[in-house]
């Protein structure tokens, strides 16, 4: 079995602190740096026999020959006969990507003009709304064509000089009211973002707020741009080509913010500083194709992933980013590597003989410190930690509260290292109790410690360093789902969800009878009948 050498190493050195690996060198030796970032794994149970055995793992997958198909444009997307080519919408020299035996790249730097052009006259008001300059952009969209560019404006705030943008994703009716409500309809600007223009929940928020635009403007259409692979529905939608911005079927979606899906981010930040988003995606690439496995990013942070998940067994990782601008990274990165590596079946369709990707949750610290945290230092269950903390935040006014902010961070994972004992818990509390009653507040004061982390360090979230962020952030799903044997690149676990739920409407609408449902469904919409749905 692939993991059973890392399994049997694991054995011999599972009970051991790792703490006591810390000897002078460990913290260079297990560290790795790209560009502007930092990853330090050194507050792992990982040793030189560990990660030698790792690295061992990945060579034996053909990792080096899979990464350059990757790169230049083979179908390794296998179960849908596509490329998987975003690195090709950062590949800002434009050197050649054949797909087909054709070269994408004159088509992808023409549409990248194409939004800036775009971009540029809605900032500066050469294109404007019925009632004069966009005051307001309306991203409608959702999954990857919502979190990438939502957590990106959110991420690059600082550099947000462009219109408000607002960002509707949910069908649920109290998203767009909530959305349009602070909108003018005759300075707003409508961008709907759909790979495939078929995604009920943004169709239907799209006609929504076509049907609010009309309202007020005569021509709702000229205010609504697309960003699409489906020309034809954008059409028959009412959206000019040339408000349209298309792409091809080898993005998939929750890899699509580098190219047109990016359009909101483009106008907010502005297309020098897209370009600056852009060029650090491709610094990662270059790093992730060119550099040895012990210093590559993205190998480290993916087979630090599959030590924690398949080799020790825990079943989720937390991400804490210590950037409160980067509060949507979490979510973003939910749908990056669950919606790739949550998989039951390898290539070939046969059963997965190991767990697939872990459960990826996680909020910005401080935040969680005051609350979930707790269980992560003292629950039953070992949560691995990928902190994420910036030198410097962009409020230099401010530092002495981002220093408080690091602090917080590095305290952290020394805590989750190092722990506290019973003496230590003792000590703390000796002089309020004494007896059964000091053994028994001592207790719950014990820290286990001896809980791993990663932390990834930059400068500051620039745009040039948030691409570099994000892409290695990619990489690393496509380096664990090498490894796995699957295909990272479809997510045909979506589509039973979206068949039921087109089936039931008519059900709760009352159109059709529940007849045929099981008892539990039936019974629920019965319920909600009953209360008016
Ligand atoms: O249903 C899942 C999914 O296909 C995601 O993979 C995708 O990001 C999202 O829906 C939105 O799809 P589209 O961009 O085609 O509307």
């Amino acid at each position: 079995m692939l993991f059973d050498a890392l399994e049997k190493h694991h054995d011999t050195v599972r009970d051991r602190r790792f703490e006591t690996l810390l000897d002078g060198t460990r913290a260079e030796a297990f560290s790795a740096t790209a560009g502007d970032l930092r990853l330090d794994y050194a507050k792992t149970n990982i040793d030189p026999t560990g990660r030698e055995q790792l690295i061992e793992l990945l060579n034996a997958t053909g990792f080096v020959a899979k990464r350059e198909a990757m790169f230049t444009g083979e179908p390794i997307n296998e179960t849908e006969n596509r490329a998987v080519l975003h690195t090709a919408l950062r590949n800002l020299d434009g050197d050649p990507v054949v797909v087909d035996g054709a070269d994408v790249m004159p088509e992808v730097l023409g549409t990248l003009n194409e939004m800036r052009h775009f971009a540029k006259a809605v900032r500066e008001g050469t294109y404007q709304g019925q009632g004069g300059k966009i005051t307001d952009v309306v991203n409608i969209g959702i999954g990857g064509s919502d979190l990438g560019p939502a957590m990106s404006v959110k991420a690059l705030a600082p550099y947000h000089d462009g219109p408000r943008c607002h960002f509707v994703s949910n069908v649920d009716p109290a998203d767009i009211a909530a959305v349009l409500r602070s909108c003018d309809p005759a300075t707003t600007l409508v961008i709907v973002a759909s790979k495939t223009f078929t995604t009920i929940e943004t169709m239907t928020n799209a006609r929504t707020a076509k049907a609010w635009m009309a309202e007020v403007v005569a021509d709702p259409g000229a205010q609504f741009a697309a960003l699409s692979t489906a020309e034809d529905k954008t059409a028959a939608f009412g959206i000019a080509p040339q408000r349209v911005f298309g792409f091809s079927d080898w993005v998939g979606g929750r890899y699509s913010m580098w190219g047109p899906i990016g359009l909101s981010m483009m106008i907010a930040i502005g297309p020098d500083a897209f370009d600056a988003f852009l060029r650090g995606g491709q610094a990662m690439d270059q790093h992730f194709r060119a550099a040895e496995p012990v210093e590559n990013l993205p190998v480290m942070l993916a087979l630090v992933g599959l030590w924690h998940n398949q080799v020790c067994g825990y079943a989720t990782r937390a991400v804490l980013p210590y950037d409160n601008n980067l509060s949507r990274l979490p979510a973003y990165l939910q749908q990056l590597e669950m919606e790739s590596n949550g998989k039951g079946v390898s290539m070939d369709g046969a059963d997965l003989p190991f767990h697939s990707g872990p459960v990826v949750w996680g909020e910005p610290g401080t935040n969680g410190q005051h609350a979930f945290y707790q269980l992560i230092h003292q629950g039953t269950r070992v949560i691995p930690c990928e902190f994420l903390v910036a030198a410097r935040g962009h409020e230099e006014a401010l530092h002495h509260q981002h220093q408080l902010l690091v602090a917080n961070c590095l305290a952290q994972s020394e805590a989750l290292m190092r722990g506290r004992d019973l003496d230590e818990a003792r000590s703390k509390v000796a002089d309020k109790f004494d007896g059964a009653e000091l053994e028994r507040q001592a207790r719950h004061r014990v820290f286990t410690g001896n809980r791993p982390s990663v932390t990834l360090a930059y400068p500051q979230l620039t745009p040039f360093v948030f691409g570099q962020i994000i892409a290695l952030y990619e990489h690393r799903v496509f380096v664990e789902g090498v490894v796995l044997g699957i295909n990272s690149y479809d997510q045909w676990g979506v589509e039973l969800g979206k068949e039921l739920a087109t089936a039931l409407q008519p059900v709760v609408e009352g159109t059709q009878s529940a007849d045929g449902k099981d008892g539990s469904t039936a019974a629920l919409v019965g319920f909600l009948q009953k209360h008016g749905v």
